[in-house]
């Protein structure tokens, strides 16, 4: 399996995320100097509990632990809603809390015309689902970085992008005029080590929880 000697391997999303999931282990008791201080290694052993992290971009957290090679991840939902899933979504961690929306310029009619609406975003399936369930015809353009910018460009009619304080679509003209989902750090694990690790996997878990629910 994937990680050796009775240990189990989790893969935490680089950034805001790693930040928020470290605070979390350390007040389960978990020892995260290794992590907080990484050098050049990239394999991280909490010295006091049965875990050994690594440090991913949130795509590639889904890749090891679809694969196997990382039994659990820490992941945001909007990058599980993007990609697809085929592992265990267990525990809404709570932090990392935003949503998609649908934005467009201030002002604009953008229910208001019968021609196919083009909608920019860095998560087009995303956008696809939410468009095919109200039964619209979209043109999605795939953006990969400040996809504010297209409205503004008139590239696009609307975006769907992740709105946390909505500080950047206002500074940019832009408005919220629907929500698409709710986005949240969760808890993965892949679906082989979900049998074959069963308890140690749940202890895991029930720390976990047993912080979240603390923290109420
Ligand atoms: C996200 C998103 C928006 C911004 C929204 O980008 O794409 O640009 O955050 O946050 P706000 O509502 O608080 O202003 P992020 O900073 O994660 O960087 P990215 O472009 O690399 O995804």
């Amino acid at each position: 399996m994937s990680s050796g000697a009775g240990r189990l391997r989790i893969a935490l999303t680089k950034g805001r995320l790693q930040d928020k999931s470290v605070e979390l282990f350390e007040t389960m008791g978990l020892d995260c100097s290794p992590i907080r201080s990484p050098g050049r290694r990239l394999i991280h052993s909490i010295p006091n509990y049965p875990l050994d992290a690594v440090l991913a971009k949130a795509p590639d957290v889904i890749t090891y632990v679809e694969h196997g090679v990382c039994d659990l991840g820490v992941v945001g939902k909007d990058t599980i809603l993007e990609q697809g899933k085929s592992f265990y979504e267990v525990l809404d961690l709570g932090f990392g809390r935003c949503r998609f929306a649908l934005a467009v310029k201030e002002g604009s009619d953008f229910y208001g015309t019968y021609k196919t609406r083009r909608i920019a975003s860095k998560y087009p399936n995303v956008t696809r689902a939410f468009f095919e369930k109200k039964g619209m015809d979209v043109d999605i353009i795939k953006i990969e970085g400040s996809v504010e910018l297209a409205p503004i460009l008139d590239l696009a009619d609307a975006i769907v992008d992740i709105v946390e304080t909505g500080a950047t679509l206002r500074e940019n003209g832009l408005v919220p005029i629907e929500d698409v989902a709710q986005v949240s750090a969760k808890l993965i694990v892949n679906t082989a080590s979900m049998k074959l690790r069963k308890r140690e996997i749940e202890d895991f878990i029930a720390r976990c929880e047993g912080e979240l629910e603390r923290r109420i």
